[in-house]
């Protein structure tokens, strides 16, 4: 195995500058915290922004910073100006993706300028990490900041393993489709091996995009993107569990925080909320629910505290600012109304505390509230348990924080019902010690093992599965084998290319009539049949006008209609077998009833054969309604000479004798060829290689499974291997 290179937009140590000295602490956010656990313990180095402005610092303090982040932490810094910052880590990232991602369309910022930053910084971000890739090195790439990042490496760097996860939700459909750069940010992506979410919903709404915005479809959650597969799955993310539970007596932010603690404690019963400061916390409307905890049973005023620790987070974005504001009025409204003289219900702290200090308030806190609106995960909910081992607290937590899937047995509430919450505190201060007990054990057991290291691990050996699954692939990339096919051509005297065309010699069209020869195809198909030593054959599922209109001028041999007919240059069309159409009439009435039922879909009316083409459908509902079809056109058709054949996104109905090998082995049949391909890409193509010899070359465009000898990657690399010849 090579190197292990991360990569994430916050290194786990933040610098800054005070007094002329540079400073270094801690970050905190989940990915940083989470993650630094394990890059720790393993060999790792962690390219990533250091949190301080490249422009707030000169040259001598950046090469004393590189120096100290490479030897204390591993860490290699990517430098930010200014406007860097602005643009792209306030802007694009916080302004748009974030408050999209996490459900709050009413706050994104469609700013065409913050997106050229953020595909400025991610080139930034790519120009450091390929400095330091070698071949066999797997990059894991972290969070919603560089989601352009994969594409620029898997695009330089194929044979580098490329591992993406993503730290927040990925919204649904209906919400991603609402960006601008929707396609750039899905390609983006898809240039990973491995996309790792949170959730089994983060991931379905991620593979329902794929599929309605690109049209990939997916088997078992792998995409067959291009010519690589790219594997999409669940990782939660764990937590170091050991670090929260042992012994901290000895240490001092520890000691020191447990003693302040206490002395505000009292005889008072703690509730702890910790968040960053963020809109996606929930922290105004836990506010108010404890407001409406306190009035509705008042019994509890002057017995409890809530402990709200509030750690300054992106303060330059103005939704944060003013969430601030916001939350400071909140707090004075509810100690003015309900505080006295010897008690406070609020103790509200805007600062961040180390997480020794953390696990002080997590000890002592008999309740510990989570009410995000969102939120990818939620660690804090998970230390909370790690820590708390004396089986005394219960957790409250929404339904929407990505950790409430594995955490189902604390209190689990809709951050949006103020009184549930309200209800939730009350039932969580009176649970017994016994029932809090069975459900600490439970989780606790469950967080031990699949921790952070566990989920590292688990993510590095499915990247590690798929990209080798991927080089066993039967068919080989003939990228890798491009000098060999062309020294054949070039030493061979008799040739013979079968061609498919849609999806091999052009893309698809949205109407397949719109998908035209272009200048550049004509020409090279010219250049091609005009070389006496060469048989150009097109051989398509089209009908026989169109082929005769479109290459009518060429010097090349026809199929046409899948294998029926056949015309060669300046000659008229013959039937490879004698059909008649008498079944078509009833066919037609039952494609036409789905197809008005289906929308997007369309029937085509072919000289032989009916094909419904079904690209422009929504595919789950194409692909529910295409199953019925095909049960009821098997019955009709069982008996006759009728079949259905897949192609890509169309079903065609047709006389199952006739198919493109049967065809081209009438090419095959009296001659000697010292050269043979047949290239395509769908399910038609297959009764074509099936009839070629051994010593042909069969070339599939795409990677699905095949019988072909080798694999391309697309119509425009085959064109490229014409355009060679
Ligand atoms: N954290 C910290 N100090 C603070 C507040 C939070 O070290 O003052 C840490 C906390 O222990 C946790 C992380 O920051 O590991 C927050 O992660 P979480 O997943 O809960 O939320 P995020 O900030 O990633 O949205
Ligand atoms: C969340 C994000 C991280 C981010 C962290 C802190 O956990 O998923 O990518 O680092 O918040 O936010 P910040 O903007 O300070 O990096």
């Amino acid at each position: 195995m090579g190197k292990m290179i991360f990569v994430s937009n916050r290194l786990p140590v933040t610098v800054s500058k005070a007094n002329n000295k540079l400073e270094y602490t801690k970050s905190i956010g989940g990915l940083a915290t989470g993650l630094e656990s394990y890059h720790r313990k393993s060999d790792s180095i962690w390219i990533g922004w250091p949190g301080i402005s490249d422009d707030k610092i000169d040259d001598s303090d950046k090469l004393i910073m590189e120096e100290k982040l490479k030897n204390d932490y591993s860490c290699l810094p990517v430098f930010l100006t200014d406007e860097d910052i602005e643009q792209f880590y306030h802007g694009f990232s916080n302004r748009t993706i974030w408050p999209l991602f996490h459900y709050s369309p009413d706050k994104v910022a469609y700013d065409v300028n913050t997106w050229k930053a953020y595909k400025q910084v991610n080139k930034k971000f790519f120009n450091i990490v390929s400095q330091f890739i070698g071949d066999g090195d797997i990059v894991w790439v972290h969070d919603y900041q560089l989601m352009l990042l994969p594409r620029m490496i898997k695009e330089n760097y194929p044979h580098t393993k490329v591992g993406f996860f993503l730290h927040i939700p990925f919204p649904s459909y209906e919400i991603f489709r609402l960006l601008i750069w929707r396609e750039e940010i899905l390609h983006g992506l898809l240039g990973s091996d491995l996309i790792g979410f949170h959730t089994y919903d983060y991931v379905r709404h991620f593979l329902c995009s794929v599929r309605r915005l690109l049209g990939y479809d997916h088997d078992l959650n792998k995409i067959n993107y291009q010519d690589r597969y790219v594997l999409v799955d669940a990782f939660p993310m764990g937590i170091d569990f050991d670090r929260f539970s042992k012994d901290y007596s000895e240490c001092e932010d520890f000691t020191k925080a447990e003693k302040e603690i206490l002395e505000i404690k009292q005889d008072t019963r703690i509730i702890l909320s910790i968040d960053r400061l963020d809109y996606t916390k929930g922290i105004p409307e836990r506010i108010k629910a404890f407001d409406l905890f306190l009035s509705k049973y008042p019994e509890y005023q002057g017995k409890v505290k809530l402990y709200q620790i509030v750690a300054p987070s992106r303060v330059q974005v103005s939704t944060y600012e003013q969430l601030k504001r916001e939350i400071t009025e909140l707090i004075s409204e509810v100690n003015g109304k309900y505080g006295t003289i010897s008690w406070m219900p609020i103790w509200y702290y805007f600062k961040s505390f180390s997480q020794e200090s953390l696990i002080a308030f997590y000890r002592n806190a008999d309740v510990l509230l989570v009410t995000p609106l969102r939120d990818g995960m939620n660690l804090v909910a998970k230390e909370y348990f790690a820590s708390r081992l004396d089986n005394k607290g219960m957790l409250v937590i929404s339904e929407t924080a990505g950790a409430a899937s594995e955490l189902g047995e604390a209190v689990v509430i809709n951050p949006n019902d103020l009184n549930e919450i309200a209800d939730a505190i009350k039932n969580s201060l009176e649970m017994s010690l016994e029932e809090k007990t069975v459900i600490n054990n439970v989780i606790c057991h469950r967080l031990k093992s699949y921790n952070v290291y566990y989920w590292a691990e688990d993510f590095i050996n499915s990247l590690l599965q798929i990209t080798s699954d991927l080089s066993n692939n039967v068919s080989k990339n003939l990228e890798q084998n491009k000098d060999l096919l062309h020294n054949a051509y070039i030493n061979a005297k008799k040739r013979i290319l079968f061609l498919d065309y849609d999806g091999t010699l052009v893309g698809f069209k949205r109407i397949p009539e719109q998908a035209k020869p272009d200048q550049e195809l004509k020409e090279i198909l010219r250049k091609l049949a005009d070389d006496p030593n060469n048989t150009v054959v097109i051989v398509s599922g089209r009908d026989r006008d169109i082929l005769d209109n479109w290459f009518g001028d060429l010097n090349v041999h026809l199929i046409g209609a899948h294998g029926l007919w056949i015309r060669h240059p300046n000659k008229n069309w013959f039937m490879t077998i004698p059909i008649d159409n008498e079944w078509k009439e009833s066919v037609r009435n039952i494609l036409e009833l789905y197809v008005t039922r289906l929308p997007g879909s369309l029937v085509e009316e072919k000289e032989y054969s009916l094909a419904v083409h079904y690209r422009q459908c929504e595919p789950v509902i194409a692909k529910v309604k295409l199953n019925e079809l095909k049960q009821v056109l098997l019955s009709m058709t069982a008996s006759a000479n009728i079949g259905l054949q897949e192609g890509n996104k169309v079903i065609e109905v047709k006389d199952n004798r006739v198919n493109k090998g049967y065809a081209a082995l009438t090419f095959l049949r009296n001659q000697r060829y010292d050269f043979i391909l047949g290239a395509g890409d769908d399910f038609t193509d297959e009764d074509l290689f099936a009839v070629l010899p051994d010593d042909a070359y069969s070339i599939k465009i795409g990677i699905s499974d095949t019988a072909a000898k080798y694999h391309l990657k697309s119509w425009e690399s085959m064109r490229s291997i014409l355009q060679a010849f």
